[in-house]
């Protein structure tokens, strides 16, 4: 076991612990934020350098702090190691730095992405982001690739975190995908195309913190904070069949994986859960999903209704939809 101070909250962890899991068995703010770790996909991170962190002492044995910003996702901790995560000016100026040089050649165009309210890089923004750019060059471009007939790549929101790589590695059979290029010409290999025939390739979608990969059976239906998520589960033979159903009214919206406070997802769900089932009456409805993490879409409160008070209020909707009430508030 070592212990590991951080932000002044000491804790005790497996050896072998990286700060930034350190920081997540703490919980609250001194969690830094992550853009290309993913707990369950094996290698992630070292990427993106969100995740900065200053270490002050090294070790108990080496006390001398460590000379540069440390990535956390990638740094075991030391018995006797202090770290500091918000309460160094140091390192937030750091991670503003990194939203900045993300953001290059990101588009702004969150009015019309998908990922609109459940994305990392614009949750990042907010937090640590400037109102206005300095770049002045051209930002790269690329062509919409369609990944098979359900997913679509905006290559120009990719902020080459490698996740869906890692999919297409650990979770798919085979290694047909990769990305090319060097610099700002990498790109996601369009080799990713082939993995499209593997039932779990859909959670390249749950996985990419950005716009870049899209489910293109939800493409601009809606805002995903008009919808309602309900927890929901089917009998699959593939996969958990534990999903999320983003709904409006009676209608499916789209099917994701459950994730959890640090949008990862836990159990990855097969493509026939995801795509093939947009119809309330193929799954077993739990309840309101509860979305644990900072988010515009955690912003609805009708999960503290019970669900048949959700029910009856669909019901009046779609009844005042038909024109059989004067209005959807009035039950009469
Ligand atoms: S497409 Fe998404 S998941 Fe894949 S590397 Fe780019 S940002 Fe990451
Ligand atoms: S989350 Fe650590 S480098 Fe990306």
């Amino acid at each position: 076991m070592a212990k590991v101070t951080i932000d002044g909250i000491e804790i005790e962890v497996q050896d072998g612990t990286t700060i930034l899991n350190a920081a997540r068995q703490i919980g609250g703010d001194s969690v830094p934020p992550a853009m290309c770790y993913y707990s369950s996909l094996k290698d992630s991170g070292g990427k993106c350098r969100v995740c900065l962190v200053k270490v002050a002492q090294g070790s108990a044995k080496d006390p001398r702090p460590m000379p540069k910003l440390m990535a956390s996702c990638r740094t075991p901790v030391m018995d006797g190691m202090v770290v500091q995560s918000i309460t160094s000016p140091e390192v937030l100026e750091a991670r503003k730095s990194v939203v900045e040089f993300l953001l290059i050649n990101h588009p702004l165009d969150c009015p019309i992405c998908d990922q609109a309210g459940e994305c990392d890089l614009q949750n990042l923004a907010y937090k640590h982001g400037v109102g206005q750019t300095r770049y002045e060059e051209e930002k790269r471009t690329f062509e919409k690739i369609d990944i098979g007939d359900k997913i679509k790549l905006h290559m120009t929101r990719c902020i080459l975190c490698y996740r869906c790589t890692f999919v297409a590695n650990q979770i798919t059979d085979n290694r047909v995908h990769g990305i090319i290029g060097r610099g700002d010409a990498s790109e996601i290999s369009t080799y990713i195309q082939k993995a499209v025939d593997n039932d779990f390739s859909g959670n390249m979608i749950d996985v990419c913190p950005v716009g870049a990969l899209t489910d293109k059976t939800f493409r601009f239906k809606s805002r995903v904070w008009f919808t309602n998520p309900l927890d929901a589960h089917r009998d699959c033979k593939k996969c958990s069949g534990k999903v999320v159903l983003w709904t409006k009214g009676e209608e499916v919206l789209r099917v994701s994986a459950r994730t959890d406070q640090y949008n990862e997802v836990k159990e990855f769900i097969c493509n026939e859960c995801r795509f093939d089932h947009k119809i309330k009456s193929d799954w077993i409805i739990e309840g309101p999903r509860h979305i644990d993490r900072h988010s515009v879409i955690a912003q609805n409160h009708y999960e503290k209704s019970d669900l048949q008070k959700l029910k009856k209020e669909i019901d009046r909707q779609i009844e005042f939809e038909k024109g059989k009430l004067l209005s959807p508030n009035n039950p009469g």
